[in-house]
C-alpha cells in the first residue's frame, strides 16, 4: 500500500490483517514522494494498492511506472475520490491498472476485491493473469439496420488489426480473433472463406461452458491469418446461448489474442451483456437516413445503459466524409448527440470482388479509399488500445 493518508492506511491494514495467508507492507507517502522506494516495493508484492494524487499532473506517468514494475501476476488497484472523471479511470485501466476503487468505500470493497482477484487468478492458471495491459482488447461492431455493411467492416478491421509487416506483408504482428455472434444469420465464415462449423450450435444445445480446448477446435484460421469463430451452420433459437458461455469465450480469447473483434446481431438479447461489459470499444455502423439514425439512437441508449463506461464510436456507412455537411448530416449528429468518427465510402466493385473471392478488401485493392478508411480505423485503434504488453 502506498498512501500518504494515515487513516486509510490503518483501515486497510486492519481489514487485511484478518485474512489468512496475507502479508501487508506499506509506504506512507505519495507515489511521487516515496519514489525510488515505491517501485521496488511494487516488484515484491502480489497486490499493489496506491493512492491517486489527483492534483498531480504526472498522475498517469506515476501509474505507468507502477504497472511496469509489477511482477507478472501482480494486481494493481488505484484508490481515488468519488469524483474521478470516468475518462481518467479508463485511461488508468488502459495503462494496466486492474481496478480503481473509491477511497471512501475501500473498507468494504477491498476484501471482496482481493478475493475475486485470487479466484480469477486460480481459475486462469497456468495462464498469467497480469491485468488489462496483458489481455487482448474486445472490439464490438454493431449495426443500426440490416445490410449496412457492419460484417464487412468487422472482418476487414480484424484483418488490418493484424498489422502485417515485411516486404510481402506476410508476418502478422498481432494475433486477432473474429467472433461471429450473429448467431442465426452470421456470414463471416463465407466472407473469410473458412469452413462452416456447428461447434457453436452444439455448445448452445449442450449448455457447456467453452474452454480453450473448445475454441481451438471450433475456430479456423483464415488465409489472411485471422482466427474465425463462425456462427453455427444450423439454425438454433437466439436464446439458446447463455451469458456465461459468451463470457467464457471472451475471457479465453483475451488470453490468446491481442484483438477480439465481435460481430453483433441486431437483436437485443441477454447474452449481449457480457460483450457490452467486456468491450473496450463499440463501433455502431449506420447510414445517415432518418430511420437508421433513429434506431442508432435507440441502440446507443441501450448499450450505454448496459455499460455506462463503454466507448461508442459512430461509423457512417456508404458515404465518404462530406466536405460540407448537408442538412440531413447535421440533423443526424444532433439526434445522435455525437459526431461520426469515421465515414466508410461506398465501393461496390471492390466489395463485390472481395466477397466473391472470399478475401479481405486489402487483397483486392489496398489503395481503394474504402480499404484505406478501415486501415486508418485499425491504426487509430492500436494507438488507443495497444496490443498485449510483454507478449511479443
Ligand atoms: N462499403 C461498401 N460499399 C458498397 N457496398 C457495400 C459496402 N459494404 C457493404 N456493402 C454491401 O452490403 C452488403 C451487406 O454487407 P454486410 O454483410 O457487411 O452488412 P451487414 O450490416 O453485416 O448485414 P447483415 O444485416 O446481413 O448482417 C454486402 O453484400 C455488400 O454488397
Ligand atoms: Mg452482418
Amino acid at each position: 500500500m502506498i498512501s500518504p493518508d494515515q487513516e486509510i492506511y490503518s483501515t486497510i491494514e486492519k481489514s487485511l490483517a484478518k485474512e489468512a495467508g496475507c502479508r501487508f507492507t506499506g509506504k506512507q507517502g505519495t507515489v511521487a514522494g516515496v519514489n525510488g522506494s515505491a517501485i521496488p516495493l511494487v516488484g515484491r508484492n502480489d497486490v499493489v494498492l496506491f493512492d491517486l494524487d489527483e492534483s498531480d499532473d504526472n498522475l498517469l506517468q506515476s501509474a505507468r511506472d507502477i504497472c511496469e514494475a509489477r511482477r507478472p501476476n501482480a494486481i494493481i488497484i488505484a484508490l481515488a475520490s468519488d469524483n474521478l472523471p470516468l475518462e481518467k479511470a479508463r485511461q488508468l485501466r488502459r495503462i494496466g491498472v486492474d481496478d480503481v476503487l473509491p477511497r471512501n468505500s475501500v473498507q468494504d470493497e477491498i476484501i471482496p476485491q482481493v478475493q475475486s482477484i485470487r479466484e480469477r487468478r486460480e481459475a486462469q492458471l497456468p495462464a498469467i493473469w497480469g491485468g488489462h495491459a496483458t489481455q487482448g482488447k474486445v472490439i464490438a461492431v454493431a449495426q443500426s439496420r440490416g445490410g449496412v455493411g457492419s460484417s464487412i467492416l468487422a472482418a476487414n478491421l480484424a484483418n488490418e488489426l493484424q498489422d502485417k509487416q515485411g516486404f510481402f506483408k506476410k508476418k502478422a504482428k498481432n494475433d486477432v480473433a473474429l467472433v461471429d455472434l450473429d448467431f442465426q444469420f452470421g456470414s463471416l465464415a463465407a466472407m473469410m472463406d473458412v469452413e462452416e462449423s456447428d461447434a457453436m450450435w452444439r455448445m448452445a444445445m449442450e449448455g457447456s461452458i467453452p474452454d480453450s480446448a473448445f475454441l481451438e477446435q471450433a475456430m479456423t484460421k483464415s488465409k489472411c491469418g485471422v482466427d474465425v469463430l463462425p456462427a453455427p451452420s444450423r439454425y438454433g433459437p437466439l436464446n439458446a446461448i447463455k451469458e456465461e458461455q459468451v463470457s467464457a469465450i471472451l475471457d479465453s480469447l483475451k488470453r490468446s489474442h491481442d484483438y477480439i473483434v465481435v460481430d453483433l446481431p441486431r437483436a437485443l438479447v441477454e447474452w449481449l451483456t457480457p460483450v457490452l461489459t467486456q468491450a473496450d470499444r463499440l463501433y455502431l455502423v449506420t447510414d445517415v437516413s432518418v430511420p437508421s439514425v433513429r434506431s442508432a439512437r435507440k441502440l446507443m441508449d441501450f448499450y450505454q445503459a448496459e455499460n455506462p463506461a463503454l466507448e461508442i464510436q459512430l461509423v457512417a456507412s456508404f458515404e465518404k466524409k462530406p466536405l460540407i455537411q448537408a442538412a440531413h448530416h447535421r440533423a443526424a449528429t444532433k439526434l445522435l448527440d455525437k459526431e461520426f468518427s469515421y465515414w466508410v465510402p461506398k465501393d461496390e466493385r471492390t466489395t463485390r470482388e472481395a466477397l466473391d473471392r472470399g478475401v479481405p478488401l486489402h487483397d483486392v485493392s489496398s489503395r481503394a479509399p474504402l480499404t484505406k478508411t478501415i486501415r486508418k480505423m485499425a491504426l487509430d485503434m492500436s494507438h488507443a488500445l495497444p496490443p498485449r504488453a510483454g507478449h511479443h
